[in-house]
């Protein structure tokens, strides 16, 4: 399908679900090339992404069964040590291979991913905590190519927060001799559930959902099972659905903790939210209120809910900004939008929204995932 039709118009009522997250359940899977035992997934989003690691999973070695919301992993033995082009071009989350591929298999090579559609992307932070736990990275042809005997603990400082950085390493560092402190580290809730499989399968980590992580090294893993978290993203993206049509759903499966920094901003901007123990309900308001939002690291505004805030913005009665810090090139959206009437206008790294009274219908182009939401 590369189409999707939608008759507009209508507030959005009722309830719905919400499945495991995508950025959660990739680096879990990837975990699986730590161990020869088995890793169990439950929860598992039904998504192409999955499918693509789970290919990649396979072609390193590792015997999967993907049914429904489970997989089984199981690399008793890395048969190849290789990420190659045509399956991290499909998707850029094939790097979480490199970590734990190195730590396991004591070399790896995996594709550069390049640039995407929100930005170059480099990971250049990921390759020198490597070097700074003993591995030699080299690039070569288009592929990182990474090797060390045994990787060693490191103190590693992150100049920028890299959520797949954080999670590269920690795996890494599982496996590691000895200790590992990373410092500015991510505390996305993602990275907090894969410390949770991770610990689960026998390894010492400390501090994930914190800035600093430590990690103490141990000789091998085992199996284990883990139901992946709820998608916080899929969970923001219907609650400013809700809010944006002037409807009134209730979110379900959802930890009300990992969505704060949007509940804010959705009372900021007139909506009424209730929530219960994994539950959220979102009322619209009548009339849309301007607001000013900054997308940051977690805690902070998810830059992944970025596109879809703007969109509810460009119906706000008044003119709103919102500043875009962690993509440079996550801007994407504005020109469909601009194309069904909505008044916006790019400064740098901020956009300007100017609310009008209703956006048309029109043919738009889908570009990333979350703004195509
Ligand atoms: N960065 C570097 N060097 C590095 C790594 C990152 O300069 O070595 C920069 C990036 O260019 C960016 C910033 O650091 O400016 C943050 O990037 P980060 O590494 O945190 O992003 P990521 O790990 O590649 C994950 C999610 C993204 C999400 C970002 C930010 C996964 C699989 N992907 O990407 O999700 O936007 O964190 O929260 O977890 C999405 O799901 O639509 C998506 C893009």
């Amino acid at each position: 399908m590369d189409k999707i039709v939608i008759e507009g118009g209508r507030p959005l009522k009722g309830k719905i679900k919400i499945g495991g997250s995508k950025n959660a359940a990739l680096p879990l899977m990837a975990a699986s090339l730590l161990t020869s035992d088995k890793v169990i997934l439950t929860n598992l989003p039904k998504l192409c992404d999955v499918k693509t690691m789970d290919s990649l999973l396979e072609v390193l070695g590792v015997q999967t069964t993907l049914l429904m919301n489970r997989i089984s992993m199981q690399a008793k033995k890395i048969k190849r040590f290789e990420a190659p082009y045509e399956l991290v071009r499909k998707m850029r989350a094939s790097i979480l291979v490199l970590g734990p591929l190195v730590a396991r298999n004591g070399k790896a090579r995996v594709s550069l991913p390049g640039g995407c559609a929100i930005g170059a992307r480099p990971i250049n932070l990921h390759l020198k905590a490597l070097e700074d736990m003993g591995a030699k990275v080299k690039l070569a042809e288009g592929y990182v190519e990474a090797s060390c005997s045994r990787l060693k603990g490191a103190r590693i400082v992150f100049d920028v927060v890299t959520v797949t950085g954080t999670e590269n390493i920690m795996m890494a560092a599982a496996l590691a001799k000895g200790q590992t402190i990373i410092e500015n580290a991510a505390r996305e809730p993602e990275v907090l559930d894969l410390a949770n499989l991770l610990n689960k399968m026998g390894a010492q980590i400390s501090g994930a959902g914190t800035a600093v992580i430590t990690i103490n090294g141990v000789e091998k893993l085992h199996g284990a099972t883990h139901r992946v978290i709820a998608d916080r993203i899929e969970a923001g993206t219907y609650m400013i659905a809700a809010a944006m049509t002037r409807g009134d759903v209730m979110i379900e499966d959802v930890e009300t903790e990992y969505v704060a920094a949007l509940i804010q901003k959705l009372k900021d901007i007139g909506a009424t939210i209730e929530t219960y123990a994994n539950k959220v309900r979102v009322v619209g308001p009548k009339e849309i209120l301007p607001t000013d939002i900054k997308t940051a690291p977690y805690p902070g505004f998810a830059t992944d809910l970025q596109a879809q805030f703007m969109t509810l913005l460009t119906l706000a009665n008044g003119t709103s900004t919102i500043t875009e810090t962690i993509f440079e090139n996550r801007f994407m959206h504005v020109p469909e939008l601009v194309r069904m009437g909505a008044d916006l206008q790019v400064e740098g790294n901020t956009v300007i929204i100017r609310g009008v009274d209703k956006l048309q219908s029109a043919p738009v182009m889908a570009s990333d995932l979350r703004a195509s939401a």
